[in-house]
């Protein structure tokens, strides 16, 4: 536990980031507070890449406004001790219908700071331009006890669990993956797996309804708290140029049924200058029209032999899941994924949060 610092909430400095008036020695002062906060809540692993890091603040999220918000201890801005974020969907966005009412926030102070009411005066700005901008909600995820428990004091209500689980390569049970592989052939003969780097444009079309479709089958604590995003081609590309922007990876294994349907996927993505010990693996999935055929084991199976023929720095490999979803966490449980962290996600009813907020001192 790091030692506390004292603050005085009228002293700090609260400035927007702008990738076009940066100070010189900014990104000097944000790498500071982002390794320290990674270091409190992953010791062991190593740090990201820096670069990968600015270009990930620059480019932002498609399909969202992302404002973010840097907090100085003082007008010295000798160092930056919080950062705050909140999203909305953009008007031109695919899933703007569903997703107009909700937003994501997010906020992380240095823990030498922490419990001085900086997280909460920080929270009360976000919701007020959030409901300025036609808001009803807000949402957040978070690792850290300290925002669980921030998350409860101020009127959140938990809508999903999830869990960090990681797979250490040098502990996969080969003759498992083998049989699931044979299983999979066995009992699908007519399926063909096929894979990619960047979507074939013949397929971009159904790959978007298939990932629009897998996200919206997971299940989770509350559905009817889901936040749906909607994939296009056109987000498809762009998020395809930020990966390659950041150096990073993104292959996937489709199944395509005999009729030509593609029945399910499982992806990862990994870099060879950030963290190449790290695959992160992504959305798996088969529809569920076409379940009950081991085809998500396969895919999984199949996958894994890749990383190890192909990703010789592979170490261990990350995913997060739904603690809901009972058929992914069976399959990468028997894969012997262990639980590394669990997630809460929350979520805010603006008017309740905003009165309740209003009452607190
Ligand atoms: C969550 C976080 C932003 C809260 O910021 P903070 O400045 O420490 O919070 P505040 O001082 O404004 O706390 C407001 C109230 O929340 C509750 N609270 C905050 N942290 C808590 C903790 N660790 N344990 C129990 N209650 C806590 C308390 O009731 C507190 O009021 P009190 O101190 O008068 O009892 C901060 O702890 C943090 O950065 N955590 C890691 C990042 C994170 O999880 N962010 C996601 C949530 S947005």
């Amino acid at each position: 536990m790091s030692e506390k610092e004292k603050i005085d909430l009228t002293e700090i400095i609260i400035e927007h980031f702008d990738q076009d008036n940066l100070a010189e020695d900014f990104w000097e002062k944000y790498h500071a507070f982002n390794e320290k906060t990674h270091k409190e809540l992953f010791p062991n692993d190593s740090l990201p890449n820096r670069k990968v890091v600015e270009i990930n603040l620059v480019t932002g999220w498609p399909d969202y406004h992302v404002i973010r918000d840097f907090v100085y201890k003082d007008s010295s801005k000798k160092k930056i001790i919080a950062h705050s974020i909140y999203a909305i969907n953009r008007e031109d966005a695919p899933g703007y219908e569903n997703n107009k009412h909700n937003s994501f926030f997010y906020i992380l102070i240095d823990s030498r700071f922490r419990r001085q009411g900086l997280g909460k005066l920080l929270f009360k700005s976000i919701i007020g331009k959030v409901k300025e901008k036609g808001c009803k909600f807000t949402e957040t995820d978070t690792y850290y006890e300290s925002g669980k428990e921030f998350c409860k004091k101020i009127g959140g209500k938990l809508i999903n669990e999830h869990t960090e689980n990681r797979l250490q390569m040098e502990e996969i049970d080969w003759k498992v993956i083998n049989e699931w592989r044979n299983e999979g052939k066995e009992k699908a003969p007519m399926v063909v797996l096929e894979n990619f780097i960047i979507v074939p444009e013949k397929d971009i079309v159904e790959i978007c309804e298939l990932e629009t479709n897998l996200e919206r089958q997971i299940p989770t604590l509350d559905d009817k708290e889901k936040w749906t995003d909607i994939y296009t081609p056109e987000k498809k590309r762009k998020i395809e140029r930020n990966r390659q922007k950041q150096g990073y990876i993104n292959y996937t294994i489709i199944s395509r049924e005999y009729n030509g349907t593609i029945s399910g996927m499982t992806e990862i993505r990994y870099s060879r200058t950030d963290r190449p010990e790290r695959i992160n693996q992504g959305l798996t999935g088969v529809l569920e029209d076409f379940r009950g055929r081991d085809l998500g084991k396969w895919l999984k199976a199949e996958m894994l032999v890749y990383i190890e023929n192909h990703i010789p720095d592979a170490r261990f490999i990350v995913t997060s899941n739904s603690d809901h979803n009972a058929s992914m966490n069976s399959i990468n449980e028997r894969l012997g994924f262990k639980p590394f962290y669990n997630e809460s996600s929350y979520k805010f009813r603006l008017t309740t949060v905003i009165k309740r907020m209003n009452k607190m001192t």
